[in-house]
């Protein structure tokens, strides 16, 4: 089959799309013909291994040949191992592969996983939607609702409003019960979150800064200060940190989230993170808002398999709209 892969730490540049062997199927998986995979950013900080503390995920990946890249997808059930119930060859699904998993890469046309990392696609809903919607919807959604916990009624801030999990958490932070939902992102996306249904949206490129308060700020960009959190944040608010922009080359993002613990303790504010969880029933929850149309997945571009690595060079740079997909099969949507 064809896969993007990497050999060896290296540079989106530096990735290929090569033959490699199809995945066997264990008694405990399920082998999926994948049509679209969409990419992250946890995807770069591995094949990279940049910060270097990355490197402990996948201990000795430099030295062990060639590497999958990609975690979302959505295809085919193609087989099915002997131990796995309640899935037929033939049923379209959706999912991620958690990335510290013993695994292939989802950007291949075929992708072994574990019954718990997708749920089933509902009938009309674009795979390349659900393969979008996969990593960073989970993040959104378990960011607001186990790390935040807006009660109905809240008011949410989302600050870096307008990438994967930014513009998805706008809709699931209303989907989940918050009355009010502010933004934060540069000009060039302000209509597109509006659009979304944010309230008030804030451009931090000119230097506005939200008012507040908020019960919850969801954060995936780590970059204002605590002392601007402690005046926007409501006296019982949390906020919770999902990534970090920039970063150094030990730490990464660790280091900007450090310093805001430290940063929020001293402030006597609650903060929190959050490491995403990849849970069949949560994939179907985002799956029947898709379906529904609750949730919109914004698609910035769509990549044929052979330009993956070009994928990777716009991801890179930090700076995409919602999200990107890898068009694997040449299919066109449903
Ligand atoms: N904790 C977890 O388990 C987990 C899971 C998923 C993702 N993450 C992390 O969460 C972060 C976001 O992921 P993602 O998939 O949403 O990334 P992404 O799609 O690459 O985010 C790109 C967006 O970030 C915005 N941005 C960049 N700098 C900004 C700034 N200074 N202020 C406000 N917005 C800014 C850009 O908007 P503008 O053009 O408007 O600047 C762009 O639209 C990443 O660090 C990722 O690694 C963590």
């Amino acid at each position: 089959m064809r896969a993007l892969v990497h050999d060896g730490y290296t540079s989106a540049a530096g990735l290929a799309v090569a033959e490699v062997p199809t995945p066997r199927v264990g008694a405990d998986r399920v082998l999926v013909r994948v049509l679209t995979a969409s990419v992250n950013p946890v995807d770069w900080h591995l094949y990279r291994g940049d910060p270097w503390i990355m490197r402990l995920r996948r201990p000795g990946a430099a030295r062990q040949g060639l590497q999958g890249v990609g975690e979302d997808f959505a295809g085919v059930v193609a087989e099915v191992g002997a131990g796995v119930t309640g899935v037929a060859v033939g049923e379209r699904v959706f999912g991620t592969i958690p990335a510290t998993a013993q695994r292939t890469g989802s950007i291949a046309e075929y992708v072994d996983v574990d019954p718990e990392w997708f749920a089933v696609l509902p009938p009309g809903v674009d795979p390349s939607a659900a393969a979008a919607s996969s990593l960073a919807g989970l993040t959104a959604m378990q960011a607001l609702r186990d790390a935040g916990g807006p009660e109905p009624g809240g008011r949410v801030l989302v600050w870096g409003a307008a990438g994967g999990v930014g513009h998805l958490a706008v809709q699931i932070a209303r989907l989940l019960g918050a009355s009010r939902v502010d933004a934060v992102c540069s000009a060039r996306s302000i209509d597109m979150v509006r659009g979304l249904g944010a309230d008030d949206v804030f451009d931090y490129t000119v230097g506005e800064t939200p008012r507040g308060p908020y019960d919850v700020v969801i954060d995936t960009v780590c970059t204002a200060r605590a002392s601007t959190l402690r005046r926007i944040l409501a006296p019982e608010g949390v906020v919770v940190t999902i990534g970090a922009a920039g970063g150094g080359r030990i730490l990464g993002p660790g280091g900007p989230i450090v310093r805001r613990a430290v940063g929020s303790a001293l402030a006597r504010i609650t903060a929190r993170t959050v490491l995403t969880r990849v849970d069949s029933s949560d994939l179907a929850r985002l799956g029947s808002w898709l379906q529904t149309g609750a949730l919109r997945v914004v698609l910035e571009r769509v990549f044929p398999l052979a330009q993956a690595p070009a994928a990777y060079e716009v991801l890179e740079e930090g700076r995409v709209r919602g999200k990107l997909v890898i068009d694997v099969s040449g299919a066109p949507a449903a």
